[in-house]
C-alpha cells in the first residue's frame, strides 16, 4: 500500500514538473584551442564578449535569458587559460586572465541566470592525467581552491570539476574529485552545485557500466552529506559519440531513461551539462527532439539539460546553437533549438522581443576583420586564429582543417595515443545559415498545449 501510494505521488509529480529546473546552453570560445589531451593553445581563445574581441555573449544570453527563458550557461575555460601559462600548471590565477573570464562570468549572473565554470581540460593538463601522471591533486584542488575563493558567495555558480575525462583509471579519478569537493567547500563555497564528470567523455551510455557513476557518488562533502553533489553526464547522437558529425545515428531515450532509473534507485540526481546535434542534418531533429523529452520527462533526477553550443562559435558550425540576428537587431534562434531544445522544454514565448538593444549590430566587427572577409550579421566572430577563417566557402573544409591540426597536435603527443578533437575545436566562419521558422513554433506551441492538456486529463 505504501509503495502504490508513493508511486502515485511520484507519477503526479511527475507530470507536474515535466520539464528540466535549469535549461542552458553553453557560451562557448574560452575553451576553443584546448584538444583532448588537455593541452591549449591559449592564442585561439575566443572569450566570447564583444568587449574582449569574441563574439557577444552578453547579448546572446540576455536573447536566451528573456526571449526563450533559459536559466543557465555553461562558461567553458581552461586551466591553462585561468593560470595563464600553456607550459606547466600551477594554482595561481592569473590577474588579467582570470579577470577577463570572471567579466564573462560577471556578464552571465547579470542575466539572473545560473551560470557554469567549466575547466574543459578532459581531466588532463598536457597530455597527462591529473593525479595519474600529470599535475598532482593537490595543484588541481589548488586551483579549484583558488576560484571557489573568489565565487564563494555567489549561489548561483555552478562548478563542474572538468570536462569530460577520458582513457584513466576512474578510481584514482574519484580520489582526485573528492579532493576537489573538499577544497571548493573548506574555500567556502558551502552551497553550490558540483558537477562530478566520469570516465569515456562522460557518456551517458557508460557511467554506469564504466564504474564512474557508483564511484562519483560516494564523494562526499566535509560533513559526510552528498548535499548538491551530482553527476555530470554529456552524450551525443553521432555514430561515436563524439559531437563532430553532421549525422545523428544514436537513439539516446534508452541511455538516459536507463540512467535516471539508476539515479532514481540511488537517491541522487544529475545534470547533462552537454549534449547537441547537427541543425544540417535531418535525422537530428527527431532524435535531438526524442533525446530532450526525454530528459524533461525526469526532471525528478536530471535537474538540468545544457546544450552545445553558442558564443564564439558560427551559425553554420556543425552543432549550432548560435542565433543569428535579424534586420531589426534582434537574436532569432535556428530551428534546432527552437523545435528541439525549447519545444520540449515548453515551447518558446516568443521570437521577437524587446531586447532588440541588447544585440549590437556592430559585435560583427570584430578589431581583427579585414576587409576581405565576407560581411556577416552573425552575432558570432569568426575564428581570430588565421588558420580558422581561410575558408568562407565550405564550413565543412574548414571544420575539418580545424580539428584535423588539432588532432595531428594530439597524434604528436607520446603521452595520448587514441582519440580524436571533439566538438570544441569544430568551427567555421560566420555566416547567418538560419531563418525564423514559423512552423517550430506553433509546433512548439501545439506541443505544450498537449502536454498541458495530458497534465490536467492525468491530474
Ligand atoms: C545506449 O547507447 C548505445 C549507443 O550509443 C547503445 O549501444 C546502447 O544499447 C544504449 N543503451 C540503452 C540502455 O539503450
Ligand atoms: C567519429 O567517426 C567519424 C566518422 O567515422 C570519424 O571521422 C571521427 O574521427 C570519429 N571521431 C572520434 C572522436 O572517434
Amino acid at each position: 500500500m505504501f509503495s502504490v501510494s508513493s508511486l502515485l505521488v511520484l507519477g503526479l509529480s511527475a507530470v507536474a514538473q515535466a520539464k528540466v529546473q535549469f535549461l542552458g546552453i553553453a557560451i562557448a570560445g574560452g575553451d576553443i584551442g584546448c584538444i583532448i589531451d588537455g593541452s591549449c593553445n591559449l592564442g585561439q581563445v575566443e572569450m566570447p564578449l564583444s568587449t574582449l574581441g569574441g563574439a557577444d555573449g552578453l547579448g546572446q544570453m540576455k536573447h536566451f535569458v528573456n526571449d526563450d527563458g533559459l536559466n543557465l550557461f555553461r562558461l567553458p575555460t581552461s586551466w591553462q587559460y585561468l593560470i595563464n601559462s600553456e607550459e606547466s600548471a600551477s594554482s595561481v590565477l592569473d590577474e588579467g586572465n582570470a579577470a577577463n573570464y570572471d567579466q564573462l562570468v560577471q556578464a552571465c549572473l547579470s542575466t539572473g541566470a545560473y551560470c557554469m565554470i567549466d575547466v574543459h581540460n578532459f581531466a588532463r593538463f598536457n597530455g597527462a592525467v591529473i593525479g595519474q601522471g600529470g599535475p598532482s591533486d593537490e595543484l588541481f584542488a589548488g586551483l579549484w581552491a583558488a576560484l571557489a575563493t573568489k565565487y564563494a558567495k555567489e549561489e548561483k555558480i555552478i562548478f563542474e570539476v572538468t570536462n569530460e575525462p577520458h582513457d584513466l583509471d576512474i578510481g584514482l579519478w574519484v580520489k582526485t574529485c573528492q579532493k576537489v569537493v573538499t577544497a571548493i567547500r573548506k574555500a567556502g563555497a558551502s552551497s553550490q552545485m558540483i558537477l562530478l564528470p566520469g570516465d569515456n567523455f562522460d557518456s551517458a551510455a557508460t557511467l554506469v557500466s564504466s564504474g564512474s557513476a557508483d564511484g562519483l557518488l560516494s564523494i562526499t562533502n566535509p560533513d559526510g552529506s552528498t548535499d548538491n553533489l551530482l553527476l555530470d553526464i554529456h552524450k551525443y547522437l553521432d555514430v561515436n559519440n563524439s559531437g563532430t558529425l553532421a549525422s545523428c545515428n544514436t537513439d539516446n531515450v534508452g541511455n538516459f531513461t536507463a540512467l535516471a532509473s539508476y539515479l532514481r534507485e540511488q537517491g541522487r540526481q544529475g545534470l547533462i551539462s552537454e549534449t547537441g546535434a547537427s541543425p544540417q542534418a535531418q535525422e537530428c531533429f527527431p532524435a535531438f527532439c526524442a533525446q530532450n523529452t526525454a530528459i524533461n520527462k525526469n526532471s525528478d533526477v536530471f535537474v538540468g539539460l545544457v546544450t552545445w553550443a553558442a558564443g564564439s562559435f558560427g551559425t553554420d558550425y556543425v552543432l549550432t546553437l548560435t542565433p543569428t540576428i535579424d534586420g531589426n537587431g534582434n537574436y532569432v534562434d535556428n530551428e534546432l533549438m527552437t523545435e528541439c531544445v525549447l519545444g520540449p522544454y515548453g515551447g518558446s514565448p516568443s521570437k521577437t522581443t524587446k531586447s532588440a538593444t541588447t544585440a549590437k549590430k556592430t559585435s560583427t566587427a570584430k578589431p581583427v576583420a579585414s576587409s576581405s572577409e565576407p560581411v556577416s550579421v552573425s552575432p558570432s566572430v569568426s575564428a581570430s586564429s588565421s588558420s580558422a577563417k581561410t575558408s568562407s566557402s565550405s564550413s565543412s573544409s574548414s571544420s575539418e582543417s580545424a580539428c584535423s591540426s588539432a588532432y595531428r597536435r594530439v597524434s604528436s603527443s607520446s603521452a595520448m595515443s587514441s582519440g580524436l578533437p571533439r566538438s570544441h575545436c569544430m568551427r567555421g566562419p560566420a555566416n547567418p545559415t538560419s531563418t525564423p521558422n514559423a512552423a517550430g513554433v506553433v509546433r512548439a506551441a501545439s506541443n505544450l498545449a498537449v502536454a498541458i492538456a495530458v497534465g490536467v486529463a492525468l491530474l
